[in-house]
């Protein structure tokens, strides 16, 4: 499918590009905004306007049920799978639990993972995902410049919403190669233990869609790009709709 294009979203991409390039201070980048603002396709725009060479893996939580455990592989498999992680590996191997055959064939990627996390208690289980947490970052720290990119924040897990917002973030802000973007309806509250920028996302004017509509060769006149503009606040999904569907209707008459 071709990629949509954001209308109006100059500022938000050239603040992710001057993040990207080391300009900034902060390397975490929260953009929040209510559904069908543009999110999903600006960070696309993110995406496909990084540098090639780049480590680079993308997350969306959209369809819910991501465990931490299924979240640690999937980051794995998309940057280069278990030879790029043998730190990950190693604690992974490490733990002294006979009861759990880690070193079996038949437990692999996210089920090894999640024995691993699986401790006794609520203690244990903190000890090993700090553990695992470490390693991992030890490992991704070893990948060159890397960008992070996670969508529909909201729809995670309430365990990788915390994992994410306090022990992830606060190694991000230790780590200088390292980039993250989080969108979503809702996104990490702040935390002083990491920096960040904000981009709350805006309606989007008029006169952007005067030029959408030209550009499809829609006729709909100037008054009623306004007065939709003005209805739904320039919410991109509401007005591309209305404006869509009046295009059809224009075309027939
Ligand atoms: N800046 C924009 N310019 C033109 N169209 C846009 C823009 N932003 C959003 N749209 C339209 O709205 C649709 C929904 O956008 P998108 O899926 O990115 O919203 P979202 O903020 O991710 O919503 P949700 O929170 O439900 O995931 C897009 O497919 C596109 O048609
Ligand atoms: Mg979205």
């Amino acid at each position: 499918m071709a990629r949509e294009i954001p209308l109006d979203r100059e500022d938000e991409l050239l603040a992710f590009n001057t993040m990207l390039s080391g300009k900034t201070d902060e390397r975490i980048l929260l953009v929040e905004a209510q559904s069908g603002m543009g999110k999903t396709i600006l960070l696309g725009e993110f995406e496909h306007s990084k540098p090639k060479r780049i480590a680079f893996a993308k997350i969306d939580f959209k369809g819910g049920g991501t465990s931490i455990a299924e979240l640690f592989s999937r980051l794995r498999d998309k940057l280069g799978g278990k030879a790029k992680f043998p730190n990950l590996g190693n604690e992974l191997k490490g733990i002294l639990n006979p009861s759990i055959d880690i070193s079996s064939n038949l437990m692999l990627g996210k089920n090894q993972i999640e024995a691993y996390l699986n401790g006794q208690d609520e203690q244990e289980r903190q000890v090993r995902l700090a553990a695992l947490t470490d390693a991992f970052f030890t490992d991704i720290r070893a990948l060159g410049k890397l960008l992070l990119i996670f969508d529909t924040f909201e729809k995670s897990d309430e365990s990788v919403k915390k994992w994410l917002s306090d022990s992830f973030l606060s190694r991000i802000q230790n780590s200088p190669n390292i980039f993250v973007v989080i969108g979503g309806q809702e996104v990490p509250e702040d935390n002083f233990e990491w920096d960040c920028i904000r981009r709350p996302l805006e309606g989007i004017p008029p006169e952007h869609w005067n030029k959408y509509v030209k550009s499809r060769g829609m006729k709909v006149h100037d008054e009623y790009i306004r007065a939709c503009c003005k209805i739904f606040g320039g919410h991109p999904l509401n007005v591309k709709t209305h404006l869509d569907g009046f295009g059809v209707e224009g075309s027939k008459s």
